[in-house]
């Protein structure tokens, strides 16, 4: 459908058009007895008018018909998809858990398939095909490669991933498996996803650190200094100020000529609609002036080089900070 249709209709208008979108979905998912394209071609429509309808109308109409969509029995047959109602359940008392995430890298990794209905994993095959966990995949490999680049380049590299999770990437380099860091430390919150990264990727030699950020900002824990300091899917929930700080924090940790990796979801990004109204997983999306804003308390005679690189398609963008 035509996004600009949306604004030339009245609240009521577009409440009786997201009330059909949601019926019309319903059925034709409560219909598809296996039939993925079925599946997909009601889950396309639905990803792009919620968020055409999410563009055209302000913040308090938009959570009226999140509201909609909350009341509506769809709820209930989306979160027959282990993604979409794991997001939404929060089990760990927060969005963007380490589990979850796996559930985007598991068909890559071939970790075991989730147990769900087989509507529910038709929704799944869906939605983790879809853009935001394309960009998640693309950000891992991103960082994946550099990790495997900058170790090539100089063996012996002390590594610290910020909001670690699951530290995935480990699985795509070839540095963890052949020892060609020096140090590689993961820093989380949740123990939880730090006792996974030591059972996995301890044995090489992968150190774990369970802590909030907060601590580093806050001077309050020193681990040391590195060559190499990401971090990905965390800046996506702060703001401004708390992002500005832990730049700066991240900076002052370089050694030397070391470099910074902060990743974040762009805001163009057609499943913000799905995610806000299904999985209740609201982020904060940042346009490159956002990203280069983060940097705004760096000393700028320190900064040997500033970049910004949005992953191949343009979901999600790097910033690339390099320390004199
Ligand atoms: C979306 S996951 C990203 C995991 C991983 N970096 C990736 O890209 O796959 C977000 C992670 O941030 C962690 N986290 C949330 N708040 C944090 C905090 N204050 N300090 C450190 N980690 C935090 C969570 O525990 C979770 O593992």
């Amino acid at each position: 459908m035509d996004p600009s249709r949306y604004d030339l209709m009245t609240p009521e208008e577009k409440e009786a058009d997201v009330m059909t979108l949601l019926d019309q979905t319903q059925e034709s998912l409560l219909g598809s007895d296996g039939n993925r394209e079925q599946v997909g071609k009601a889950l396309d429509r639905l990803f792009g008018d919620l968020n055409s309808q999410r563009l055209s109308c302000g913040h308090e109409h938009w959570q009226s018909l999140i509201q909609h969509c909350r009341n509506h029995p769809l709820l209930t047959t989306l979160h027959h998809d282990p993604f979409t109602g794991r997001a939404f359940a929060k089990p760990r008392g927060y969005a963007g858990d380490a589990e979850l995430i796996d559930l985007i890298y598991g068909p890559e990794d071939r970790m075991p398939v989730p147990e769900a209905t087989q509507l529910g994993l038709d929704i799944y095959s869906y939605t983790t095909s879809a853009p935001a966990a394309e960009g998640v995949r693309a950000r891992r490999g991103f960082i994946a490669d550099l990790i495997d680049t900058t170790t090539n380049e100089r063996p012996g590299q002390h590594i610290l991933a910020i909001a670690a999770g699951h530290l995935r990437e480990a699985n795509l380099t070839t540095a963890v498996r052949r020892r060609r860091m020096g140090r590689f430390v993961a820093l989380d919150s949740d123990p939880l996803s730090l006792a996974e990264v030591d059972r996995a990727y301890g044995p090489y030699g992968v150190e774990t650190v369970p802590a909030s950020f907060g601590v580093l900002i806050t001077n309050r824990l020193q681990i040391g200094s590195f060559d190499l300091i990401y971090s990905t899917g965390l800046f996506d929930y702060l703001n401004v100020n708390t992002g500005r700080r832990l730049v700066t924090t991240m900076f002052e940790m370089l050694k030397p000529g070391g470099q910074l990796v902060v990743a974040n979801f762009l805001p163009g990004i057609r499943d913000i609609g799905y995610m806000e109204a299904f999985m209740d997983w609201k982020l904060v999306y940042r346009t490159r002036q956002d990203m280069v804003d983060l940097t705004a308390e760096i000393n700028e005679a320190d900064m040997q080089h500033l970049a910004l690189f949005a992953e191949e398609n343009s979901n999600i963008i790097f910033l690339h900070v390099t320390k004199k």
